[in-house]
């Protein structure tokens, strides 16, 4: 992927793996390529807590014997205040300070329950990401949002505040389940989608036992998956406008999320398909294109086809606008690597999810 280097140069600061991305409030250190080692480097044992799952705890604890840690039991349904207050207090009994930084090993939840703990104990700690997950590589760990769900709300609580540094191992990701290759997948196919015809052209030539098997390869892609994430919040930290790019696929996704017991990375898949058909008819995307990003979901092992009610699929649609309006904001591709916002009917979008039910690709 020769034309990373030059996409990358920009942020390089040596020739190492290493470089810094200035955001308007923080300055986080990437350590992509990296290895667990490096922590002591970059966070002493002395002074810092490790926030983990049981899951990684049980797989990895070798790589912490030196670090006092903190588990939390694997799972969404534990990114909830009741965990930040049950970590809070085992950081007092840990005598943990201003000086005492925390660092989540682990995925996309212990990303966001550690940066949101760490930027309220004692009005803010350092911290810093080992993301563990694929997902949590290229997407939970960058842009500095860290928050947890409240009852049926997701993300109700939180904050934005970037980690300190970030560090990748990609060893850490040969004990990840097949399933969770697949739902970091459906977010480096967006990022394609929406900023990097690349990404998509590489993905279209490989699978994921490619990807395995060629830790180079597969390091070349998250880099520029975490450049397209960087790259847009960087524009917009605060979400008021071009990071709103980022929920392609995210509207009808979230939804299907809901209704159909799907895994965020399936039913974003999905939500994808459903926007590249809005596309075809607000912005005469090439249905050739819709061809080929669904043959690339199914490469990477997400589902393509659905049975679902459209009408369930639109109420929690409307229940998630929260507003009475008859439209919604909803991001659309002119083409692969070009996205853009538009006000959207209802009707419009249960149109199309009226066609993508009855759709067959194949
Ligand atoms: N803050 C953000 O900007 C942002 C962005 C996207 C997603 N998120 C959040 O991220 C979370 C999803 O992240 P995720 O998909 O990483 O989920 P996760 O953290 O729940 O991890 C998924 C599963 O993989 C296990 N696991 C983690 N690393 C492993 C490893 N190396 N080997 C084996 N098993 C491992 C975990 O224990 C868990 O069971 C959600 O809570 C979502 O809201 C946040």
């Amino acid at each position: 992927m020769a034309y990373l280097s030059a996409y990358l140069s920009l942020f390089y600061t040596t020739a190492t793996m290493q470089f810094a991305v200035p955001f308007p409030t923080a300055t986080v250190d990437y350590h992509l390529e990296s290895n667990f080692d490096e922590l002591h480097r970059l966070a002493p044992p002395q002074n810092t807590i490790i926030i983990t799952d049981e899951h990684v705890w049980e797989l990895h604890q070798e790589r912490f014997r030196d670090y006092r840690c903190l588990k939390v039991p694997a799972g969404e349904a534990h990114k909830t205040p009741e965990t930040i207050l049950d970590l809070a207090r085992q950081l007092v009994s840990l005598e943990a300070h201003r000086k005492t930084s925390l660092v989540g090993v682990g995925g996309g939840m212990v990303c966001d329950i550690t940066g949101f703990l760490a930027s309220i104990y004692m009005r803010g700690l350092c911290f810093g990401f080992v993301p563990t997950t694929l997902l949590s590589m290229v997407d939970a760990s960058i842009g500095g949002k860290n928050g947890v769900n409240l009852d049926v709300y997701k993300n109700m609580l939180g904050i934005i505040r970037q980690p300190k540094f970030i560090l990748h191992d990609l060893s850490l990701l040969d004990t990840l389940p097949e399933a969770e290759w697949s739902n970091g997948f459906a977010e480096i196919i967006k990022y394609g989608c929406i900023s990097d015809p690349r990404i998509i052209q590489t993905l279209s030539e490989n699978n994921i036992t490619f990807y395995k098997r060629r830790p180079e390869q597969l390091a070349s892609l998250i880099e520029a998956a975490v450049n397209v994430k960087n790259k847009i919040v960087n524009a917009d930290e605060q979400e008021t406008g071009v990071r709103r790019l980022l929920n392609f696929g995210h509207t009808a996704g979230h939804a299907f999320e809901i209704r159909c017991k799907l895994s965020h990375g399936q039913a974003v898949a999905l939500g994808m398909i459903v926007a590249c058909m809005v596309s075809e008819q607000v912005c005469k995307l090439d249905p050739q294109e819709t061809t080929r990003i669904i043959s690339v979901l199914e490469r990477y092992g997400l589902p393509t086809r659905l049975e679902f009610e459209p009408a369930s699929i639109m109420e929690v649609l409307r229940m998630d606008k929260k507003r009475n309006t008859d439209d919604v904001d909803y991001v659309v591709i002119e083409k692969t690597g070009k996205a853009c916002v538009k006000q959207l009917s209802f009707e419009l979008i249960e149109q199309n999810l009226v066609r993508f039910a009855a759709a067959d690709h194949h």
